[in-house]
């Protein structure tokens, strides 16, 4: 199984809980990572990956309730007429996804009352359109709320790594349990 990790951090010298989740990821040597916040985007490379991929792991950390404007712009760059939609545009379909999610918010928050002001359901919806566009069959959302790294904020170093720790795991079982 190939499997493509798109890491849509954009400065993971600045992560905690990302960069814990990648570093143990990396375990798995088969596995393609391509770090969006490193290096600009080559489109034909992206769109060669994802053909290759039998499996695409898409990670970010939740801002605004949405990817990071380097993932957005990979989106954008990437799920092209033809490729990711359009008459010829099934070159995806099929292909197994996986969202990878770190958020710093409660899970609570997510509510017409709350401050993020819906159910996160409904921002989850928006944010697959492209891959829903390009016929991805959707396999998981992992999503680890309350990863908060910085005192500052209200936020704790060890907690969030040991919740990195969790969700790592969890993305490595359900890969683990993909029978291709
Ligand atoms: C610009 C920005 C916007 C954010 N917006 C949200 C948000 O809408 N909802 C949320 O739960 N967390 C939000 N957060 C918190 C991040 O999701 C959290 O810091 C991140 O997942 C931690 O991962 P990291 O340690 O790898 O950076 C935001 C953080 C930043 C910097």
């Amino acid at each position: 199984m190939n499997v493509l990790l798109i890491d849509g951090h954009p400065d993971l010298n600045t992560s905690t809980a990302n960069a814990a989740i990648l570093s143990q990821f990396k375990a798995h040597t088969d596995w393609r990572f391509h770090h969006l916040g490193e290096r600009d985007v080559v489109v034909a490379d992206e769109q060669a990956a994802l053909l290759a991929a039998d499996l695409v792991i898409v990670q970010f950390p939740l801002y605004w309730s949405t990817f990071p404007h380097v993932l957005k712009k990979w989106i954008d760059d990437v799920f092209t007429y033809d490729f990711a939609f359009g008459p010829n545009g099934s070159k995806l379909k099929g292909k197994t996804l996986l969202f990878s999610i770190t958020a710093g918010a409660k899970e609570a928050s997510y509510s017409i009352e709350g401050f993020n002001l819906m159910p996160f359901f409904a921002y989850q919806r928006a944010f697959e359109h492209a891959f829903v566009a390009a016929e991805m069959t959707l396999l998981d959302t992992v999503i680890t709320f309350e990863m908060n790294a910085d005192p500052n904020e209200g936020g704790d170093k060890s907690a969030c790594l040991a919740l990195a720790r969790q969700h790592a795991d969890k993305v490595m079982s359900t890969v683990a349990a993909l029978n291709f």
